[in-house]
């Protein structure tokens, strides 16, 4: 198949989105693909052999069979890529809109998955401009606490708060990011991540993997997730049988109630039995060497296959939602 991959994007994680889509371009060529690279500047423009594109809706992407866009937090993994690649008319990789987007705002995430039970973190939302009662419900999450746009990625702009007197400049720091806001309380034990795989209907996952902490301010910060050598990947996780089943079972119950496709990435905190959901990544970071793809490197599928493996289920997607009378 002919497959576009979209590269960089207008996010603070442009940079990372390089290399993750470099390393698509290269599985996919590997596994038989032609690639079609386009790169999104900074400033939001398109460009394909340094062309700026005209996209017209209806019309598709460059005669593309599927589009993998290898893009990381707002404006690419929020929904918003995806509404364009609709309105394109062309198969794409990953989530759709609604679960992009759901999955990008950590109190509307938690609150659906809240809803239905899963076990996570105490939480307080706050919109910037509305505190009522906000201060007196953080009290009561206790110290240490998370302070945390909603909307963002990469642990950008996220505060641990230690001291209640800490609490209002954590909130500016993250309203200068976005007025929604997330209040989280501390969980305890390890970081566990789970790979997973598959459409609505039939995901699967991986086995699950541990982050162990090397640099950083002891969580798992900007610089210990991209620093060379800030962290490293245990598998199999430091946990019993019994967490790891959970988690698995938590990670594929979270991407189907979500209403991902194709991938996503689970994050959980693990202390003893008790397992708690953090978040799922709609667009992980994705190069081979990223834990979406060692997970599952780990899990008995390679590279090649795994991204083969996603555009297939792009293209069933798209042929199965055209299907239904809209
Ligand atoms: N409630 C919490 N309890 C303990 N650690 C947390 C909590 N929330 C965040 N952290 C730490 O901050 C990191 C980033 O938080 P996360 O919510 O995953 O944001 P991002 O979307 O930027 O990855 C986590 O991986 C963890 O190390
Ligand atoms: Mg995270």
């Amino acid at each position: 198949m002919r497959v576009a991959v979209l590269a960089g994007g207008r996010s603070s994680e442009h940079e990372v989105s390089l290399e993750s889509a470099g390393s698509v371009g290269d599985g996919l060529r590997a596994a038989g693909h032609e690639v079609v690279w386009v790169e999104l500047a900074r400033d939001g423009t398109w460009r394909h052999d340094g062309v700026e594109l005209a996209l017209q809706p209806g019309r598709g992407l460059l005669d593309v069979d599927a589009v993998f866009p290898a893009l990381h937090g707002p404006f690419g993994e929020d929904g918003t890529v995806q509404g364009l690649l609709e309105l394109l008319d062309v198969p794409y990789v990953g989530s759709g809109v609604l679960a992009s987007a759901v999955c990008m705002d950590k109190v509307l995430f938690k609150e659906l998955m809240a809803h239905h039970g899963l076990p996570q973190v105490g939480h307080v939302a706050v919109q910037e401009g509305i505190l009522d009662g906000a201060v007196e419900r953080i009290a009561g999450l206790g110290l240490p606490c998370w302070v945390k746009p909603a909307r963002l990625g990469s642990s950008v702009g996220i505060v641990r708060v230690g001291e209640a007197r800490d609490l209002e400049g954590a909130l500016q720091t993250a309203f200068g990011h976005d007025p929604r806001v997330i209040v989280e309380a501390s969980a305890t034990g390890v970081e566990v991540e789970c790979s997973v795989l598959g459409p609505t209907s039939a995901p699967e996952a991986s086995g699950p993997g541990e982050i162990v902490l090397v640099k950083g301010p002891g969580w798992y910060d900007y610089e210990a997730k991209y620093a060379a050598g800030g962290m490293e990947l245990l598998v199999p996780p430091r946990i019993s049988d019994v967490a790891i089943e959970r988690v698995r079972s938590l990670a594929v119950r979270a991407f189907q109630l979500a209403g991902c496709s194709g991938l996503a990435r689970a994050d959980f905190f693990v202390d003893g039995d008790e397992v708690l959901l953090n978040e799922l990544n709609t667009m992980p970071g994705f190069t081979s060497t990223s834990v979406y793809a060692k997970l599952w490197d780990a899990s008995g599928l390679p590279y090649p296959e795994l991204v083969d493996r996603l555009v297939g289920i792009a293209v069933d997607r798209y042929a199965d939602e055209r299907r239904h009378r809209f």
